[in-house]
């Protein structure tokens, strides 16, 4: 059993600091997974990536497609953040979340044992565009994408990374689920970031932002589908 389905969500979450606006960004995604996917899931599920993750059946093709598109949009989205269109994405450089180099070396491995790696297809590169277009005209929507995409990751990331190492990678930990530094430590620096930049928004900022978590989950999906294709 991983870390993030043992540990009391509230835990993981709060790290026993104050509440803020980050409270109300994972309530907002919990509340669109399914009852499947995780505890707090209000949802029912219907495609295969909404299922429990014990019955996927994912294929190394399929995960090869995965990882390719889901690098297309960490690509971009520490692209954005190198250079930022709004000085609040300068907060979150360097955060030790970054994923793209990780990707890279875990798609070398691949190359290096001759799998053939996938040009990206369409989930990735609509992801990514959608992302560059938000960046600059909508910095709180944008930041939702922020915290979704790096959170997903490391909460039924790794729920997912253990059952795809059993099934097709001989359990073989990649790259991309692992950190430099304390997880949970990087996280909570994460937290306190976003919090702290919220601080600032109005209440119509909050709620437009809130309100992206949906389309998060709608392109993220998209690209998890891939690993099942
Ligand atoms: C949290 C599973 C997809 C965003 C969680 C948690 C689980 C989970 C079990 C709770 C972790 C905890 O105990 O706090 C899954 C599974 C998915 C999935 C199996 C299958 C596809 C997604 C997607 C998104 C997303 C598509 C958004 C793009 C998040 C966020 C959290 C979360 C933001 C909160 C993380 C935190 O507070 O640290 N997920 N999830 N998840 N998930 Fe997912």
């Amino acid at each position: 059993v991983s870390a993030a389905t043992t540990e009391k969500p509230w835990r993981r979450y709060t790290g026993g600091e104050a509440k803020g606006f980050v409270d109300e960004l994972r309530l907002a995604a919990m509340k669109l997974h399914t009852r499947q996917q995780a505890q707090e899931g209000e949802m029912e599920a219907k495609a295969p990536e909404e299922q429990r993750v014990e019955e996927w059946e994912p294929t190394l093709d399929g995960y090869l497609k995965f990882l390719v598109d889901i690098k297309v949009v960490y690509d971009t989205l520490e692209q954005i953040i190198e250079k930022p269109s709004f000085p609040s994405y300068g907060e979150f450089r360097n955060t030790g979340l970054e994923r793209s180099e990780k990707l890279a070396k875990d798609l070398k491995w691949f190359e290096e044992k001759g799998y053939g790696i996938p040009e990206a297809s369409s989930p990735g590169v609509a992801y990514a565009k959608y992302l560059e277009q938000l960046s600059e005209k909508d910095p709180q929507a944008f930041i939702c994408h922020f915290y979704n995409i790096y959170f997903a990751n490391t909460a039924g990331g790794s729920i997912i990374a253990k059952k795809v190492a059993e099934k097709i990678l001989d359990s073989r930990e990649l790259e991309f689920y692992k950190w430099d530094g304390e997880l949970s430590q990087l996280l909570q620096n994460v937290r306190d970031k976003l919090n702290k930049v919220a601080e600032n928004w109005s209440r119509e900022d909050k709620n437009r932002c809130l309100g992206e978590t949906e389309i998060s989950f709608k392109f993220y999906r998209e690209i998890v589908r891939l690993m099942l294709s």
